[in-house]
């Protein structure tokens, strides 16, 4: 390569953030696209969110996705943001405009139907009912998404019952909320169960959750990627579900950020996937 005139610079802000594979996803695409450039983990403490993100533009980054805890408190601080940003409540990625100004995305929504439409092309959200468990900024992007790709039922289940009903309040769409007793019941004639609850994740306890009721052909999602086969996914995969993790969510949610930063579009090919699995 010659010397191009620009270093293209790109990160993520979390607290912690060194357990991020986000460096590892982009910086696979500055490599595949012979680029230069680099995209950086940035430990940012709360406390230190917006100096973080008023100092991207005189830096010259074209942009940084939020990662936790930053995500809902960005959506403050940025000049611009999209209205499902706004409806989710949360941002995922900034864009630093040509006047310097920001603007803030939610791309997490994407990520989860792009990666439930790749890995399921024949699966439809009006089919058959869908089961969101759990209400938090995660389950917040599914219901969202799972709007959007046209779902007729949602049935929201979460163990706090407010912050289920301050979810669908805020979405709208067909969204039901039951109580966390009536969580194996509401799998009966489910066409998809998404757990976006943090049950299932490596050091956490399993959810608490009998599939009995659900048809043996709906879809199990879970959001978790470490472990890549969480004790749902399993159960599910042990009686005839086809399963999918979040892995390919993390992925292609990369995509529109790419789009955003550098007008590039750019692929999730099986050798990102794998270079990903492996260092997990
Ligand atoms: P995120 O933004 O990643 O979705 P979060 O906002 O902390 O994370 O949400 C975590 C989700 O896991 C919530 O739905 C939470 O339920 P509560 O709203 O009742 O806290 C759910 N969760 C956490 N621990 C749980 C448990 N032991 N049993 C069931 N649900 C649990």
């Amino acid at each position: 390569m010659g010397h191009p005139d620009k270093f293209l610079l790109a990160g993520v802000m979390g607290w912690p953030v060194m357990h991020s594979r986000s460096p590892a996803l982009h910086n696979y695409w500055f490599q595949r696209y012979h680029l230069a450039g680099t995209y950086l983990p940035l430990a940012i403490r709360p406390e230190g969110l917006e100096a973080a993100l008023r100092a991207l533009a005189p830096l010259g980054f074209a942009g940084c996705n939020l990662t936790i805890p930053h995500k809902e408190q960005a959506l403050r601080i940025v000049d611009h943001a999209d209205e499902r940003a706004r409806k989710i409540g949360a941002i995922s990625c900034v864009s630093v405009n040509a006047d310097g100004s920001l603007t803030g995305t939610n791309n997490d929504w994407y990520g989860f139907i792009e990666n439930l439409r790749e890995a399921f092309p024949g699966w439809r959200a009006d089919a058959a009912p869908c089961v969101v468990m759990g209400a938090g900024g995660g389950s917040r992007a599914v219901v969202d998404a799972l709007t959007h790709a046209g779902a007729k039922d949602i049935r929201l289940i979460n163990r706090t019952a407010e912050r289920a009903q301050l979810l669908a309040r805020d979405l709208g769409g067909p969204v039901t909320c039951l109580r966390w007793e009536e969580r194996h019941a509401a799998l009966e004639g489910a066409g998809l169960l998404v757990n976006t609850t943090s049950q299932g994740m490596v050091g956490n306890p399993p959810l608490d959750l009998k599939l009995d009721a659900l048809p043996t052909n709906a879809v199990v999602y879970d959001i978790i990627y470490i472990p890549g086969e969480t004790p749902l996914l399993r159960d599910a995969r042990l009686r005839g579900n086809p399963t999918l993790n979040g892995l390919g969510m993390l992925l292609h949610q990369g995509r529109p950020a790419w789009k955003g930063w550098f007008g590039l579009d750019v692929e999730v090919t099986q050798e990102l996937r794998k270079l990903i699995e492996d260092s997990l």
